[in-house]
């Protein structure tokens, strides 16, 4: 039996209720200032505003993880609202985790192809996952509960049956409309994929320990969590996603 615990309000206040050194691993996918409709939280801030809100929820993360703890942060290039430049997020994310004490084990791309197609630059087609980890030398990598197949299973070198690492570019189909139309969660404009969220949970963090989204939005971190035997927190600040979450956690298995 697992425990997992919905708490909603805003993570820089909830996170600071919890003990030091409890949670062996925060998934979260932020606000990406892009005006998503999340109802209370305005998604459209001041840059300054963006930094205090990654700044807050790393620094009490810091305190809450476990010495041998990892931070996955997902966040994507993003294009100014007036200048419609190219505002790299991971590049100011790392230098806030940086300041708050984390080291970067590895930025992952995130590459997928269902996305719309752009007229006056290159299309879109990737999100960074940072792996930020309190400690270099010790931190949880279940390499073996994360390989993929080998390319060629016939090259004598390797021993195809065990695997390969899945390297740091990842390629999972972003979560569509249709998909939220059949997990009956269409009020929540954005959703990560399950599998990508398995992947990072069995990779850091081991049956029974406490993974938490400090952004849980629809749930997605909750539900692979509970369904892989981890203790599970989710934090939202809009009350309209509780209902999505709890239909979620009743009904969903990996
Ligand atoms: C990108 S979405 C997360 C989506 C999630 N990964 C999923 O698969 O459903 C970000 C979420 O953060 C919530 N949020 C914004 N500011 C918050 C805060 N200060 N504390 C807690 N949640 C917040 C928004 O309401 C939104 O649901």
């Amino acid at each position: 039996m697992t425990e997992n615990k919905i708490i909603m309000g805003d993570c820089r206040k909830e996170l600071k209720k919890l003990k030091k050194g409890t949670v062996k691993l925060f998934v979260t996918s932020p606000p990406y200032n892009l005006r998503k409709e999340y109802g209370i939280y305005a998604d459209s801030v001041h840059m300054e505003e963006w930094k205090n809100l990654i700044r807050e929820t790393l620094r009490e993360a810091h305190r809450v993880l476990s010495d041998d703890g990892s931070f996955f942060l997902n966040v994507s290039p993003v294009p100014d609202k007036k200048t419609k430049e190219i505002i790299p997020l991971d590049s100011i994310a790392w230098q806030l985790a940086k300041e708050e004490g984390f080291f970067l084990r590895n930025k992952i791309v995130w590459h997928f192809n269902n996305m719309q197609n752009c007229t006056r630059r290159l299309s879109g087609r990737w999100e960074s996952i940072l792996w930020l980890v309190k400690d270099l030398n010790n931190y949880v990598f279940n390499l073996e509960y994360v390989k993929i197949p080998v390319i060629t299973q016939n090259d004598k070198r390797f021993d195809a049956s065990s695997g390969r690492n899945p390297t740091d570019v990842w390629y999972f189909n972003r979560v569509n409309n249709m998909t939220k139309k059949k997990l009956k969660i269409e009020e929540h404009p954005c959703v990560y994929p399950k599998e990508m969220i398995e992947r990072i949970i069995k990779m850091s963090s081991n049956e029974g320990d406490w993974v938490l989204d400090p952004f849980v939005g629809s749930g997605t971190t909750m539900v692979v969590a509970r369904n892989l035997n981890r203790n599970s927190i989710g934090i939202e600040i809009n009350k309209d996603f509780e209902n999505i979450i709890d239909k979620r956690m009743n009904n969903e298995t990996l």
